[in-house]
């Protein structure tokens, strides 16, 4: 950002390097097709340049990117000329810019006349521009710089939400079309349609890469490194906008009908007076919606201005509930003529104006990939990178997935990666800028040893995980204790992962058994612990004794077995002992456990280390049988789909998916028509979203538990149809 309090020359000097960096970054985005930056960092550069040019007039160029509309012209492509300049929105990043563009609108009209407003999705995909003459779709146009458009007429053809002739649906009840009508909209691809897409390019990329290299072998051309492997190009088909871009100026239009593009439309840029046109944006797109394009329902008018900022404020975290991609809201003066009178300045017409959201999607560097160990050995690969700035935080790591998806992604260590993170979803490398590599980046491989104890890693059979072989694994160890003593688990109230941590490297402990025997005089040892923060410990240690069976089973980390296979286990086996004795025919025998699970039960009962702990478990008290608790089962669930997010006040998870399911009713990970009821706590996720925007019911805790109630006339929350 321009410094204040610099001199006339730092300004100068700032506003060429932008220039010049923008001016680059423009040429490999449109000319090349092989961007090296997100949008984001593109605008954030664009933005700096016009405040100091905006503070600093003289300093403008005439061939300053800001003296014109931004340019996806494509050389490859026919040129039109637009009816009239497509213009863009300028932007607000706060509740205060909206504020001051509402002021200014009002000072403009000098009336007190009461506005009402639109507000739109801002759809992240590209513009087009159709004229229909006579009804017949003639032309299909994207924005270009402004002015000049590509001609992608054959190709807007093939969307199928683009209609070839309006109306579409002759009747009765269907306004009539001017002669002449240029119609404004955005080409996206829904999230779900790219994400099937995403699958089958990779699968064929595979495949194409598998033949070549078979050829290779067959004509004994391999050669040594895989550098400059030409099916890799750069940021193709990581997301959904780009590849709509690239989708609408193929050449050949049967690529194009081949991807899923949608368009949604919402202005009339210009009409014959020959049929009278809407005269409010509202009214335009219920015409434009009976004239048979597709309108997105996501809209909604306010009189009240305030209304209309918390309604778009609180959108940021509905955003993923949509199926496709939004990078703001767009807020519309709803009378066209005001919006018409209001004018231009520059590029922008004043009686519009963009609300962005933090991008979501930012470049930065891959310094490295370290192999995070899990509490079952599971090594997974975790990005360290250059910190960067995005959805609202900074970031050092991102999820990679595992290394089956770093091979196919390509990614190497020092690449330019592009670091996706979309709502509450931990960040993730979706993939490697490869139009910025050096040559200096070099090959992400899995490790051969476990990078905390050393032992062997291996790779079972079939499976895309790396694990350490050592059951003894310090880190295992680790994550092992934590995820016993955690809340879903033992739930031992005031340890937590650091206390874990400053037990074992202290030698107070070395494994879970080992809690049981800790004294005050040792606890007192830790970091933090005063005499009450002891003694509720040790009351807690205490209490974790007596928990269920199932929850002990549940807690000892066997692999694939949860809280729900340890209460089936312990429903059919009824104490520790059982278990121990089963075979893995025996347990793969119970209804709802699977063979898989099976074996990894049985192996785990095997493990000397596991037996050695079992033992001292026992010696320590612990409750080793099967109370009465899991028994009593009703069918008042029965048939019903539950899907929890959020905190719930006084339930866990798992004990709110215990209910659900003593009382014969499922718990599903994701929301759909099907689902009965979403039980929300604080901070939910997407999973609200999706409800609200399914028309699932939404309940919370306290209703919840009242559905658990016996119905009586007082309570007919009790009965859940
Ligand atoms: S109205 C004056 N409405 O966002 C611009 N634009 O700079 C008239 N966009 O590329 C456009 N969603 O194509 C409008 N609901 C929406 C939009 C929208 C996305 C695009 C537009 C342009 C950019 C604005």
């Amino acid at each position: 950002m321009a410094q204040s309090g610099a001199t006339a020359a730092e300004y100068a000097a700032r506003a060429a390097y932008l220039r010049d960096q923008l001016r680059d970054l423009n040429y490999r985005y449109s000319v090349l097709s092989q961007p090296i930056v997100s949008d984001a960092e593109y605008d954030a550069l664009f933005d700096e340049l016009d405040a100091i040019e905006k503070a600093h007039p003289e300093l403008i160029t005439p061939d300053s990117p800001t003296q014109r509309v931004g340019s996806d012209l494509d050389a490859r492509l026919p040129k039109i000329r637009h009816p009239l300049p497509m213009l863009s929105l300028s932007k607000a990043y706060s509740a205060d810019d909206l504020h001051n563009w509402r002021d200014r609108v009002l000072r403009l009209l000098d009336s007190s006349a009461a506005l009402r407003y639109v507000i739109e999705p801002k759809f992240d995909g590209l513009t087009v521009v159709l004229t229909y003459t006579d009804g017949l779709l003639t032309q299909g146009a994207t924005r270009g710089d402004g002015f000049i458009g590509d001609d992608v007429t054959a190709n807007v053809r093939t969307i199928r939400s683009i209609p070839l002739r309006v109306p579409a649906q002759p009747g009765s009840d269907v306004p009539a079309v001017p002669a002449h009508m240029v119609v404004r909209g955005e080409v996206v691809i829904h999230t779900t349609d790219f994400k099937a897409f995403q699958t089958r390019m990779q699968a064929e990329q595979q495949a194409a890469r598998d033949q070549k290299l078979a050829e290779q072998i067959v004509a004994g051309t391999l050669p040594a490194s895989s550098e400059g492997d030409a099916s890799a190009s750069p940021l193709k088909f990581i997301n959904a906008r780009n590849t709509a871009s690239g989708a609408l100026k193929q050449l050949d239009a049967r690529v194009t009908a081949a991807r899923p593009l949608t368009m949604y439309a919402f202005t009339i840029v210009e009409a014959s007076d020959d049929a009278p046109i809407p005269r409010s944006q509202w009214e335009t797109l219920q015409y434009l919606q009976a004239l048979g394009f597709r309108v997105t329902d996501q809209v909604a008018r306010f009189d009240n201005f305030e209304a209309l900022i918390d309604h778009v404020l609180g959108f940021e975290t509905r955003r993923h509930a949509l199926d496709f991609e939004i990078d703001g809201i767009v807020i519309k003066i709803d009378d066209l003529p005001t919006q018409a009178a209001l004018g231009v300045v520059g590029k922008n017409p004043r009686g519009a104006i963009a609300y962005k959201f933090p991008p979501e999607e930012v470049t930065t560097r891959l310094i490295g990939v370290t192999a995070n160990v899990g509490r079952t050995g599971v090594l997974t690969p975790a990005a360290n990178l250059e910190p960067v700035f995005v959805s609202g935080a900074t970031i050092r790591n991102a999820s990679l997935h595992n290394y089956d998806d770093i091979t196919r992604k390509d990614i190497r260590n020092g690449d330019r990666v592009l670091i996706r993170r979309a709502g509450e979803v931990i960040p993730f490398v979706a993939g490697a800028v490869t139009g910025a590599r050096t040559g200096a980046e070099t090959p992400i491989v899995p490790p051969v040893q476990c990078p905390v104890c050393g032992s062997p890693v291996v790779r079972h059979e079939g499976e895309v995980f790396y694990f350490c072989s050592n059951v003894a694994c310090p880190e295992r160890v680790a994550r092992n204790i934590e995820y016993f003593v955690s809340r879903g688990a033992l739930d031992i109230e005031g340890i937590g992962e650091q206390g874990v941590r400053q037990l074992l490297s202290g030698g107070l402990i070395h494994d879970e058994a080992d809690l049981f025997t800790l004294t005050a005089e040792q606890i007192g040892q830790l970091e933090g612990y005063g005499e009450k923060k002891i003694a509720n410990l040790l009351a807690s240690i205490q209490a974790a004794k007596d928990r269920p069976l199932e929850r002990l089973v549940g807690a000892l980390g066997i692999p694939g077995v949860g809280i729900g296979t340890a209460e089936l286990l312990v429903n059919r086996f009824r104490s520790i002992d059982g278990l121990l004795n089963a075979t893995a025919e025996d347990l793969d025998a119970v209804t709802g456990v699977g063979p898989r699970t099976a074996e990894a039960v049985a192996q785990w009962f095997a493990e000397p280390r596991s037996r050695a702990l079992i033992e001292k478990l026992r010696a320590a008290g612990l409750r080793f049988e099967s109370g009465d608790i899991a028994a009593p089962v009703s069918e008042l669930f029965v048939g019903k789909t539950f899907v929890l997010t959020g905190t719930l006040p006084s339930l866990t998870r798992d004990q709110a998916a215990e209910l659900i399911a003593r009382n014969g009713g499922k718990v599903s990970g994701s929301v759909s028509k099907k689902t009965s009821y979403v039980l929300a706590g604080d901070s939910p996720g997407s999973k609200l979203d999706k409800a609200q925007a399914l028309g699932v019911p939404v309940i919370d805790e306290a209703a919840f538990l009242a559905l658990l109630q016996p119905a009586t006339p007082d309570n007919p929350a009790a009965d859940p149809t």
